[in-house]
């Protein structure tokens, strides 16, 4: 059975917001390069946005597959990571992980820690929302998007059991 959708962040204003980001992270990387760790699925749509509204800076593109929900909505505070990362595609690098939404922080946390120990020059997170009245470890994303209540987010990425990630705003599930 379908959901109701609420809207909570329409498409313009999303849209936006990006804007805003790209141009604050190539003001602070101008001339340099950035590896871009995209955790897809959810992280793919705002990272397309988001190297669009980026100028003088060169973008190289990684992908990692991360799941923790497992076809429900539960966090299961566990992430599951797809894929291999190899530390040479990071080592002396600027680093920038890139993700839909920072909500027990658990996924963030542990891939971050992966990435440090490559040897990268440095390493950033970016989420598109940030849910911190559920983070359960120390972590803070360098950059977000929007701050958003403790709702079950769906849009722009974002899935309820892998459905309504075309949505082009920012909604939740009532
Ligand atoms: P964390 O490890 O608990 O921070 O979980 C982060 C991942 O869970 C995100 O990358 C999302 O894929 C997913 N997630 C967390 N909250 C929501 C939500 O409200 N809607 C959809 N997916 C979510
Ligand atoms: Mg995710």
């Amino acid at each position: 059975m379908n959901k109701q959708i609420k809207e909570l962040i329409p498409q313009q204003r999303v849209l936006e917001r990006i804007a805003e980001l790209g141009e604050q992270i190539s003001r602070e990387y101008a001339g340099k390069s950035i590896t871009m760790l995209i955790l897809a699925n959810g992280g793919v749509f705002f990272a397309v946005d988001l190297i669009r509204s980026m100028k003088n800076v060169a973008v190289y593109m990684e992908c990692i597959r991360v799941s923790s929900y497992k076809k429900s909505c539960v966090s299961s505070g566990n992430p599951e990571i797809f894929g291999t990362l190899s530390a040479e595609d990071f080592k002396d690098n600027h680093i920038l992980i890139v993700d839909d939404i920072v909500d027990t922080g658990n996924t963030l946390k542990r891939i971050c820690e992966q990435i440090e120990n490559f040897g990268a020059a440095s390493v950033k997170v970016c989420a598109l929302l940030d849910k911190p009245s559920r983070r359960t470890v120390d972590l803070v994303p360098d950059y977000r998007g929007f701050e958003v209540e403790d709702k079950f987010i769906v849009g722009y990425g974002l899935d309820y059991a892998e459905k309504y990630r075309e949505l082009p705003f920012i909604g939740y599930i009532e």
